[in-house]
C-alpha cells in the first residue's frame, strides 16, 4: 500500500484504483494524453473495488422488499446489510435511522420536508445551494441566513448569538463539513455544541466531507448527516440521509407511494386510509435503487478498508505540493474564507489575474487534457463574496457569460481524491505555469455559455 517516490523520498500511498485512470484524451493542439480528473468534488470517479462488487452482484439483481424469489431475497439482504454498512461507516448511534436517497440535494429536501411546522432554520450564507434552498420550500418554517463567518471561532460565536436571540420552539442549523468551493473544514463538533446549547438540531452536509475524512456522527454529536454516493466514488444515482429518527417517524412521508405504507385499506365512505412505515421506509416509496445503495456501501467498506487515515495523510501530502506550487506563481489567487492556516480537503479554488476563469479551463482542459471545474459551484453567495462582492447574472450553478480575455466573475476549482496519482498534481502545476507564462496556445469563444476551442 505504500511505496516510496524518487522525487520526494516521502513515503506516500498510493492511490486506490478508479476508473478511467486510462482513459485518453484528444488535445485541441494535436495527439492524446490520459485524462487528468481534478474534478471529483463535482463527481468523483468510481472505485474499481466499487465496480468490481457491482459486476459481480449485476446477475443477483432483483426487486428489493417485494419478490418471494431467491434474487428478490438476496438483493432485499443486501440493500438491508447496505444500510448496516452505512450506519457503522458513519459511526451512527443506536436508534438513528439511514434512509436511502438519490443524493445530498435529495436528503436535505427530505429533511426540509418533515422538520415540524415552525421550525425556525439557521444556515450561514456560504453553504451550497443544496443547504441554502431547501428550507424555502414550506412557508411554515422560518430561515436565517447567516453572514459570512471569517474564522471558525467566529461562525460559532455568530451561531450562538443567533440561537440565543431564537424564540422558542423546534431549531434546526444545516452547515456543511468542507466547504465546496475552498475545501476548509467547518468547526461542526463546536457547531452542533452551540446548537445543543441552545436547543437546536444541527444537520452536517457531508457532501464534501465524507469522501476525503471520516465522518462519526455520535462524536460529533450532529443530528443529522447528509451526502451523495457519486461523490463518495459510487457514482450511481444514491445518497443518504441519517440521524435522529423521531422527526422522520412522525412526518408524512417525503414521497407516497408503496414501500412506504405498511397497510392500505378502503374507507366505509369511499376514501382511503393508510398506515405508513415508521422505519427509514416511510421515506423511502418506490423501488429502490439497490444497485446504486449497495455502491456506496461498496465505497465504504472500501475506503475503511484502505485506512482512512492513511488516505487522508496522503491527500494532505498532495494538497501541501499543490498549494506550494501555486504559490510560486503570483498571478494565482487562492480563494479562502478562513486563512491559510485552515485545515482543508483536497478542494481548492483560485482566480488567475489578467484571466477569465472559463477561459483557464477550457485552456487547461482542451491544451492539457486536465478536467476542473470553473464558475460559482452553486455557492454563489460565498464565491462572490470571496471574489470580493462583484455581481454578474450566472447561469444556475454555472458560470456567467464571458468571452475569453474579459474579467473574471467566477473561478477554477481543482479537486482531488483517492484516487489520484500525484502525477496529476503535477502536470497541473506545469500547465498552470505555461499558460500564465506563454498564455493559450488555441483561440476560444463562448458558445451556449461555455468558453471552448474555436475550431474556425
Ligand atoms: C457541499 C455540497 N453540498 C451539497 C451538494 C449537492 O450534492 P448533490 O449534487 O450530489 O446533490 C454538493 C455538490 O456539489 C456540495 O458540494
Amino acid at each position: 500500500m505504500t511505496v516510496t517516490t524518487a522525487a520526494t523520498g516521502r513515503r506516500i500511498c498510493t492511490p486506490l484504483p478508479v476508473l478511467g485512470r486510462d482513459v485518453l484524451v484528444p488535445l485541441v493542439t494535436g495527439g492524446t494524453v490520459p485524462y487528468a480528473a481534478l474534478d471529483y468534488a463535482a463527481s468523483a470517479p468510481a472505485l474499481q473495488r466499487v465496480w468490481d462488487d457491482i459486476a459481480a452482484y449485476a446477475p443477483y439483481y432483483g426487486s428489493v422488499h417485494r419478490g418471494a424469489g431467491y434474487l428478490s431475497q438476496l438483493s432485499t439482504d443486501l440493500f438491508e446489510q447496505s444500510r448496516d454498512t452505512v450506519a457503522d461507516f458513519l459511526g451512527c448511534r443506536d436508534g438513528d435511522q439511514v434512509i436511502f436517497t438519490r443524493s445530498t440535494t435529495d436528503s436535505l429536501n427530505l429533511l426540509a420536508a418533515v422538520v415540524p411546522a415552525g421550525t425556525h432554520v439557521f444556515v450561514f450564507e456560504t453553504e451550497h445551494h443544496a443547504s441554502l434552498l431547501p428550507w424555502r420550500t414550506r412557508d411554515d418554517v422560518r430561515v436565517t441566513v447567516l453572514s459570512a463567518p471569517r474564522t471558525p471561532e467566529q461562525a460559532v460565536a455568530v451561531l450562538d448569538v443567533a440561537l440565543h436571540g431564537a424564540a422558542k420552539g423546534p431549531k434546526l442549523v444545516c452547515v456543511t463539513g468542507a466547504s465546496n468551493v475552498t475545501g476548509e473544514l467547518w468547526p461542526v463538533r463546536e457547531l452542533a455544541a452551540a446548537a445543543h446549547r441552545h436547543g437546536a438540531r444541527i444537520v452536517l452536509d457531508a457532501a464534501q466531507l465524507a469522501p476525503h475524512h471520516p465522518v462519526d456522527v455520535a462524536a460529533l454529536d450532529v443530528d443529522w448527516v447528509a451526502f451523495s454516493g457519486h461523490k463518495l466514488y459510487a457514482p450511481f444515482g444514491s445518497g443518504v440521509l441519517a440521524g435522529r429518527a423521531d422527526w422522520l417517524r412522525e412526518a408524512e412521508p417525503y414521497l407516497a407511494g408503496g414501500g412506504a405504507s405498511r397497510k392500505v385499506a378502503r374507507r366505509a365512505d369511499g376514501g382511503v386510509d393508510v398506515e405508513w412505515h415508521t422505519t427509514a421506509a416511510r421515506h423511502e416509496a418506490g423501488s429502490p435503487n439497490v444497485i446504486g445503495v449497495y455502491a456506496i456501501a461498496s465505497a465504504c467498506k472500501a475506503l475503511t478498508e484502505a485506512g482512512f487515515g492513511e488516505l487522508v495523510d496522503r491527500e494532505q501530502q498532495l494538497l501541501a505540493r499543490l498549494r506550494a506550487g501555486l504559490a510560486e506563481v503570483p498571478e494565482v489567487r487562492v480563494l479562502s474564507l478562513f486563512g491559510d492556516d485552515a485545515p482543508r480537503v483536497g478542494v481548492l479554488s483560485f482566480v488567475v489575474s489578467g484571466w477569465n476563469s472559463s477561459h483557464f479551463a477550457a485552456a487547461l482542459s482542451a491544451e492539457y487534457g486536465i478536467g476542473v471545474r470553473d464558475g460559482l459551484f452553486c455557492a454563489h453567495p460565498l464565491v462572490r463574496t470571496l471574489l470580493g462582492g462583484e455581481s454578474d447574472d450566472p447561469g444556475e450553478c454555472g458560470a456567467p457569460e464571458a468571452a475569453p480575455g474579459e474579467r473574471s466573475l467566477n473561478a477554477i476549482r481543482v479537486s482531488f481524491g483517492a484516487g489520484t496519482p500525484e502525477e496529476h498534481i503535477d502536470r497541473f502545476l506545469t500547465a498552470v505555469r505555461t499558460l500564465v507564462r506563454e498564455g493559450a496556445r488555441w483561440s476560444y469563444r463562448t458558445e451556449d455559455g461555455r468558453c471552448v476551442p474555436d475550431r474556425g
